[in-house]
């Protein structure tokens, strides 16, 4: 069902796009500033160009940005595309609290804001923001666990874990912990899963620039420090590269070999190498968030402003930036998109069939 409105949702785009496409030969409809967090992890690649060509095929002149996970470029950036008067500036920030001057500049100038897949925080000059629903995404890590660990009928007590979190000023990362956290809470409480090492919250499991390599180098410390004589059974990781590097450190230890299994690993993003990783039985599942999915939504939504329109079917209940407008807390209006669990036996109809990556680039 789910694939079927994917493909739909495409097919729809593309319809709209040939429509529009004439229009796009006679007249740009302004500037549209895309700013992206950085071109060296694989998802904002996809974000970026999905952005640029649906709003490029409606007729709208694209000024794409990557910040190279600098927060001082990312800033000059968005002062730049002020300067150059965008009409709208969709932005997914580093450090989604380093934001609040520039958007003021930006306010100033009535230049409308979307916040991009990540919630920028402690400004009231965010118009939107649009997303996969976070916790739920946590939720799918923790189910992941649940089936990948068989927690509900599992085959000793306790199951060992370790837990790592997002980066700390990312404010998915805390959505993503606690929507797993909460899936898991029953488990810890009746024994079924102990966290081996005990530490735990994201101060202390929170990975800064969901850096793979610092998860790799913490979890080298874990095995050594907790599990010399204990063998670790699964791993919650928020991000994909970060499943990856902590499995190379347990395959370092002598995990995956005959009698001592790899620890279950999920992930997120469902990134080429993930995939492939999940096809050799390695990588237990991942989250697959569409950012074509993401990409149609933003066109749209930048449409619908510049038409002069309203957005409708906001949610207006669940991510407060930490700021204030009109004298109260600030919810910002978003758009809420549902992430898909893939694992090895959904891969092919989830990823391959949908077209998200081909067959060729998963070694298929
Ligand atoms: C995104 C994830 C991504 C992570 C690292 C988060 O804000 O929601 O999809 O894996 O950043 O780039």
């Amino acid at each position: 069902m789910k694939k079927m409105l994917v493909a739909a949702m495409v097919l729809l785009f593309a319809m709209n796009m040939v429509f529009a496409g004439g229009a796009a030969e006679t007249s740009s409809k302004g500037m549209v500033g895309v700013v992206m967090p950085t071109r060296s992890e694989e998802r904002w690649n996809k974000d970026g160009a999905a952005v640029k060509s649906g709003l490029e095929e409606l007729g709208y002149e694209v000024d794409l940005q990557f910040s190279d996970d600098d927060i001082p470029t990312q800033v000059r950036q968005i002062e730049d595309l002020i300067t150059k008067r965008a009409k709208v500036l969709v932005i997914a920030s580093i450090d989604g609290s380093a934001l609040t001057d520039v958007l003021a500049k930006a306010a100033d100038e009535g230049i409308p804001v979307i916040a991009y897949d990540r919630l920028i925080m402690k400004s009231p000059h965010v118009d939107y923001y649009l997303s996969f629903d976070n916790y739920a995404v946590g939720q799918q890590m923790g189910d992941i666990l649940i089936q990948g660990m068989n927690l509900d009928n599992p085959a000793k007590k306790p199951l060992l874990i370790e837990l790592f979190g997002g980066s700390p000023d990312d404010n998915n990362a805390y959505f993503f912990y606690n929507g797993a956290m909460d899936k898991l809470k029953p488990y810890f409480d009746n024994g079924t899963l102990k966290i081996g090492s005990g530490q735990q919250g994201m101060d202390t499991v929170g990975t800064l620039r969901w850096s793979n390599e610092l998860a790799m180098s913490r979890m080298e410390n874990l095995l050594s420090a907790h599990y010399t004589n204990k063998t670790l059974d699964g791993i919650l990781s928020p991000y994909d590269p970060i499943s990856l590097s902590t499995l190379e450190a347990c395959k370092a230890v002598g995990y995956g070999t005959p009698g001592k299994p790899l620890p279950v690993v999920g992930g997120q993003d469902c990134i080429v190498a993930s995939c492939k990783s999940i096809l050799a039985g390695e990588q237990y599942a991942t989250v697959l968030k569409d950012t074509r999915v993401l990409g149609m939504a933003t066109v749209e939504l930048v449409d619908t402003i510049m038409r002069g329109e309203t957005p409708q079917g906001l949610n207006t209940t669940t991510y407060d930036n930490d700021s204030i407008k009109n004298g109260k807390p600030y919810i910002v209006p978003s758009v809420l998109l549902e992430s898909v669990i893939v694992t090895k036996d959904n891969l092919v109809a989830e990823v391959v069939d949908t077209g998200y990556h081909s067959a060729e680039e998963i070694g298929l």
